[in-house]
Parts: C-alpha cells; structure tokens; sequence
C-alpha cells in the first residue's frame, strides 16, 4: 500500500528590514547579475520606492547599465510578459529585477520563461517539463498582499481566454527577495488595506483548507496574528515602520502558506478582476465574510482556531459559536480599515453574473476549499456580495 506523500519546501533566501535596499549590490554581484532588466509598472516610477532603487542602482558601480520596462497593467496579461523578455533579449541583460506589487513581480517572474523559449504559448506551460536555468530572478515588493515575491507562481490574463493563469513551477522562485518596509511607506491607505486584506485571505484559507501541511498551518496562524496586529496601524500611519515590516513578512507568509492550497474566496475574486477590473486584494475583501459564513455553516468549528489567532477568547466556546464569533471579528476588522462596501459600489452588475459564476467555477481554487461547492453556491455568494 503507498502513503501519500506532501511535499514542505520553503526555500527562498529573504533580507528583511529597513534600508535592505542597501544590500542589493553585494547580492547582484554574488548571482552574477551585471546588466539587469527592472520590470515595474508605470505606477511605481514617481514613488520614493523607484527613486531608491535607481539610486542604489546608478551608486552600485557608475559603469553598470540597467535597463527598465515599466508598462505591467494590474492584472497582468501576456504583453506585459512578451515585451519585458523582447527588451531583456534586445539589450543583453542577464537578470530580472521586479520591484512593485504583486502585479510587477508576477510580470517579471514570468518574463523569464519567455526569455528561455521566445514566442512560448502560455496556454502550453504545462506540457513543457524543462524550465531549469531561468535568469536569475530578485523581487522586491512594495505593497504587502499578495506575497508574490515568495511564491513560485505568476498570476497572468491569458490572450487566448481572457482568464486568469496560475503558472506555477518551482525554477519561478526568486533568487533573493527584498523586504524593506521603507519601500511601502508610499502606498496609500486604501491600497494598504485592500493589499493588506488579500495576505489576510491567503492566510485564512489557506490554514482551512484540508491538504495535510501543518508548518503551511503554524505559518498561516501566525500571519493572521502579525496582519491583526499590524495592518490598522499601517492604514493609519503608513510611516509606521513596525506595522509596515510585520505587515511585509506577514504577506510573504501568507504566500508560503498557501502552496498548501486555497479556496473559495480567490476563485470568487479571479474573474471580478478579469471581467470588471477589480483591484484582486479588494475582491478578496469583499467576497471574504460570506465565504467564511458559507464555510462555517457546513463545517462548524472551522473557525476557532483563527479566532485565537486574532485574540479572541473562543476555545471552550461551542463550535457555532467559536466560528459566529471570528466571523463577527473578521467582518468587524474590514470595516474598520473601510473594506465593507458592496460588489455593485465598485461596478459590478447583475448583468455580469453569469460571466462571474462561469469563470469562477473554472478556476481552481474552490476544488481546494474547506467545504465542497457548487455553480449555484457561487452564484448565491456572488449575489450575498452584490
Ligand atoms: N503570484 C502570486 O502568488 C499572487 C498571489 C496573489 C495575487 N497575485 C496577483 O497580484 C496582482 C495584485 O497585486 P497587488 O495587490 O500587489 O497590486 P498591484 O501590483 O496591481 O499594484 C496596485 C497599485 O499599487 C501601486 N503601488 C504599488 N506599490 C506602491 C507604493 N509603494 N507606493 C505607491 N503606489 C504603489 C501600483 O503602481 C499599482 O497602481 C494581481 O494580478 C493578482 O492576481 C499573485
Ligand atoms: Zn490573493
């Protein structure tokens, strides 16, 4: 008889903490990198973030050429991904490095598969075995949500289906990761808290879902501790290095976290990012509380050990009530950081419903969820939302 098998790896080397920026020289020089591509989105070029790192760029050697693409859209798609890797084959350069939110680095960790095999079908990704020996790959986050940097998976819009692609492949790993809290002081209080609000997600559903991976669970409960700690203080003191740093690592846990799996609430968010254009941390926020109530219902109890995690009293309590009361919480803390509003404030129509429930059934995440769910408990979700 065979056992199943799990698979733990958490392999990334990670500098944390203010002015680590300073590091990247020394690293670049360790992993051979002498004329790097930096892969952004036009956002980030008048930010304190970017300006730092031209400057720790142009002071690393007065010589050394660097080169930038800077057109990633949020919700990346193919383009942002074919015209970085044309530019770093134009140019000559030998490493990425993406600095941004998780929309930049899954642009610049991709880029790299293109590099390797020029006019590669993204559709095909998964029929191709060999993608060892990608350019080396530096991601440096400057939101703290979605927890790319540590992730071995790139979010992209595909061409061909208008639908988000998870590709994912452990060679997409970055070489280095740098978080330097100082690089988030410049976003804003309503992206924090939306960013902040996805890391939170990949937590909880992460910790809920069934796969048996309990150092994914331990990293998943204390990213839920740091994220209730922190992410007030940083909506409300975006130059509160402390809440900054923790909300950072909190959101490169919750990414380590969830290679257990996800669940329902990312497959909810996938499509309102594809068909209306929603920020995908602020999807996660909106569909969150009715997927926990959702859950909850049919696995009672699911819940206490969160609630713990976000400080509650609630381990002698009844199933029911241990799980009313984290809810209660959870729904509590997203209104206080503003994130309690309605799909339809934000654009979303009745009229897109069936576009909405038929991609959100596609995509993968919800096979992974807590409890099972079906195309009609998608749809009630979705209309709870609305
Ligand atoms: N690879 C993964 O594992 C993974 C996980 C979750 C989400 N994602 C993907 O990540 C994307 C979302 O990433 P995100 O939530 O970080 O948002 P984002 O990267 O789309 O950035 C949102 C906005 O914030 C701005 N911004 C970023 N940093 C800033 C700063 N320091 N100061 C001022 N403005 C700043 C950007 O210019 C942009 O306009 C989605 O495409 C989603 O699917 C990937
Ligand atoms: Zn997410």
């Amino acid at each position: 008889m065979s056992s199943p098998v799990a698979t733990f790896s958490f392999p990334t080397p990670t500098l944390f903490g203010p002015r680590t920026l300073g590091e990247l020289p020394a690293r670049m020089k360790l992993l051979g990198i002498k004329r790097p591509l930096v892969v952004t989105d036009a956002g980030l070029l008048d930010t304190d973030a970017f300006r730092a790192l031209g400057r720790t760029l142009g002071e690393a050697n007065r010589n050394r050429r660097w080169f930038l693409y800077s057109g990633v859209h949020p919700n990346p798609i193919e383009s942002d991904v074919r015209e970085p890797a044309a530019l770093f084959q134009e140019k000559h350069c030998d490493g990425v490095i993406a600095i941004g939110g998780g929309s930049a680095l899954d642009a610049g960790k991709a880029t790299r598969l293109l590099v390797k095999r020029p006019g590669f079908d993204f559709a095909k990704f998964y029929d191709e075995p060999d993608w060892s020996d990608l350019a080396p790959f530096i991601a440096i986050p400057t939101t703290a949500g979605t927890g790319s940097e540590a992730g071995r998976s790139s979010v992209i819009t595909l061409d061909a289906t208008k639908r988000k692609a998870v590709l994912f492949h452990p060679e997409l790993l970055a070489k280095l990761v740098i978080l330097d809290p100082e690089l988030t002081v410049g976003l804003p209080p309503k992206l924090t808290a939306a960013t902040g609000a996805d890391a939170l997600t990949h937590c909880i559903e992460s910790f809920t879902c069934p796969a048996f991976h309990p150092m994914c669970d331990g990293i998943a409960l204390e990213g839920i501790r740091l994220i209730v700690d922190a992410l007030p203080r940083a909506v409300r003191d975006g130059k509160d290095l402390g809440a900054r740093g923790k909300m950072l690592v909190a959101a490169a846990m919750g990414a380590v976290a969830f290679q257990k799996d996800l669940g329902v609430v990312h497959s909810l968010a996938h499509p309102l990012s594809t068909i209306c254009g929603m920020h995908h941390g602020l999807a996660n926020a909106l569909c969150l509380v009715a997927s926990l109530k959702f859950c909850a219902v049919r696995k009672p109890g699911l819940y206490r050990r969160v609630g713990i995690a976000c400080g509650l009293d609630v381990m002698k309590c009844s199933d029911a009530e241990a799980d009313e009361r984290t809810i209660a919480f959870i729904a509590e803390f997203l209104a206080s950081l503003g994130l309690n509003t309605k799909l339809r404030d934000h654009g979303v129509k009745p009229e897109h419903l069936d576009a909405l429930v038929a991609q959100a059934w596609d995509d993968p995440c919800h096979k992974t969820n807590a409890v099972p769910v079906t195309a009609a408990d998608l749809r009630e979700l979705y209309l709870t939302c609305l």
